[in-house]
């Protein structure tokens, strides 16, 4: 296959912040008649990796293909265009991407038209796109993070030419309101209130794969929470890979604090927000949440280590002591709240002694639930220059002592609730039995739980009669 249309991504670029104003386009987003026809009578499988920011993304995805008349399947076997939305932020996650592109190379074998698409943060990075280009024929299409809204025209050019297309922008877009979206929940939905982020923390690979901040502007964020009320949503989550720097490239001051306190007024049942980062935490948010019983007593705070040399090498420009107040505060001040975070072991030259300060975290903070991780080096990142000097096994021993440590709370924190009423947001059945039904308590606890009269999208009041670490069982309150 030769490569006559490509636009290869550039790390070194993406990392360029410029003070370029961001235009806002709000002008409708039309497709043309022949580029609606190319889905005609044909099906798309879509697979998403990685975090809500690529799932809201594929919901655009999603939005496109149906709007060109593509029909979508669950069955990869049956699809004329496959797309691959990446996450770039471990070796793991790609790993896992790169294996499964291979195991579906057989795909092509049975339909020779079947246009294969990869997307999302993993083909931002060189070494990824290259890597694609000499090892994966096939792959027909890969376009980034900046450009989701020229996919009709990607599309035509890789099916009419029967070239590969490879178009990565590396600077940020504009913010492009009007883009069709294809929800996947009727009653829970994403809403993206920034994009990008600037934080630049040592080891993580985000701000180059989605360029530098932008913020949504309150219209437009009050005028879509409006109207997924209007349909009847019952819960939104505010996206953003630092919700509390909202409005910063706004000239704003505490914006984050002020747009909650506009989309709490919109009265929608349920409001969540991610993902917070404590050095932008301010006091009037605490204040926010406190006030307003639509917004969720439940947040999600990445802390990433408990020693405070760990912190400043990762350049997360917080302390241990700041994190602990925010949460003091925090718990004072909304004493029903639920706590989440995440946590990196095996930094460049974490020592066992700054590791036990990671553990004596969780002993102070007792977090309702943490997502663990083992440090992965980033092509690209400051941190991946450092030397990547503990061995694996002493990375798994540590994984595994915090996972043990976290695992204890979980249990401890969910006893409060045994014998209590909690008000859940039923998603559904349990695929196990179909009996049970599942949903999330106000303090996002899973909760298992029987009774009538239920369906998808209520809230409803279940007494809780068993606890789990992670789950809780109950029956519903007639
Ligand atoms: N914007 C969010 C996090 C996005 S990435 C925030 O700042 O909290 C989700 C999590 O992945 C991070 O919180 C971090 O714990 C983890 N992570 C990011 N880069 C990583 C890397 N290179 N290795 C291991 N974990 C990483
Ligand atoms: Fe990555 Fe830090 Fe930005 Fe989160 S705040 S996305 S960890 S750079
Ligand atoms: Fe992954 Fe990109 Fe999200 S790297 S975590 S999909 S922003």
């Amino acid at each position: 296959m030769s490569n006559i249309n490509i636009k290869l991504p550039s790390l070194k670029d993406a990392k360029k912040r410029t003070k370029t104003p961001i235009t806002i386009h709000r002008d409708s987003y039309d497709i043309s008649e022949s580029l609606k026809n190319l889905g005609v009578n044909r099906k798309y499988y879509l697979r998403t990796y990685g975090c809500q920011a690529n799932e809201r993304d594929s919901e655009t995805i999603s939005g496109i293909l149906n709007e060109m008349n593509f029909i979508k399947t669950d069955n990869y076997e049956d699809a004329d265009l496959l797309i691959f939305n990446t996450c770039a932020i471990r070796a793991n996650a790609e790993n896992k991407v790169f294996g499964e592109i291979g195991q579906l190379k057989r795909l092509k074998v049975k339909n020779p038209d079947l246009i294969f698409a990869v997307c999302g943060c993993m083909v931002q990075e060189e070494v990824v796109v290259e890597k694609i280009m000499k090892t994966y024929d096939q792959i027909d299409l890969v376009f980034g993070t900046h450009n989701i809204h020229r996919l009709p025209l990607l599309l035509q050019n890789t099916m009419l030419s029967k070239e590969r297309t490879i178009e990565v922008f590396s600077k940020e877009g504009e913010v492009i309101e009007n883009l069709p979206v294809n929800r996947f929940n009727d009653y829970k939905a994403w809403v993206n209130i920034m994009y990008g982020c600037d934080k630049f923390c040592t080891y993580c690979i985000v701000p180059y794969t989605r360029g530098k901040q932008r913020s949504r502007l309150i219209q437009d964020i009050i005028e879509e929470v409006n109207e997924l009320k209007e349909k009847g949503y019952k819960e939104i989550t505010l996206l953003g890979q630092n919700v509390n720097a909202y409005g910063k490239d706004l000239d704003m001051e505490d914006g984050f604090a002020l747009l909650l306190e506009e989309v709490a007024k919109t009265k929608i049942d349920r409001i969540r927000f991610a993902t917070s980062h404590p050095r932008d935490f301010s006091i009037k948010m605490i204040e926010v949440m406190k006030d307003n019983k639509n917004i969720m007593p439940f947040l999600h705070l990445p802390v990433q280590s408990g020693n405070n040399e760990i912190l400043k090498l990762m350049g997360r420009g917080y302390t241990v002591e700041h994190f602990k107040m925010l949460y003091d505060k925090l718990k004072e001040s909304i004493p029903n709240i639920a706590f989440s975070t995440d946590m990196i072991v095996g930094f460049p030259n974490e020592t066992r002694e700054q590791f036990e300060d990671t553990l004596k975290l969780v002993d102070y903070c007792k977090f309702d639930f943490a997502f663990l991780f083992i440090y992965s080096p980033r092509v690209g990142t400051p941190a991946a220059k450092m030397e990547d000097n503990i061995d694996e096994s002493e990375k798994s021993k540590r994984l595994k002592e915090l996972n043990e440590r976290v695992a204890k709370y979980g249990n401890i924190n969910n006893q409060k609730y045994l014998n209590k009423i909690v008000k859940v947001l039923v998603d559904g059945k349990s695929k196990k039995n179909d009996q049970v039904y599942s949903g999330y308590s106000e303090e996002n606890k899973l909760i298992n739980f029987t009774g009538t009269n239920i369906n998808e999208g209520d809230i409803v009041d279940v007494y809780i009669t068993e606890i789990r670490s992670w789950s809780m069982n109950g029956k519903k309150v007639n």
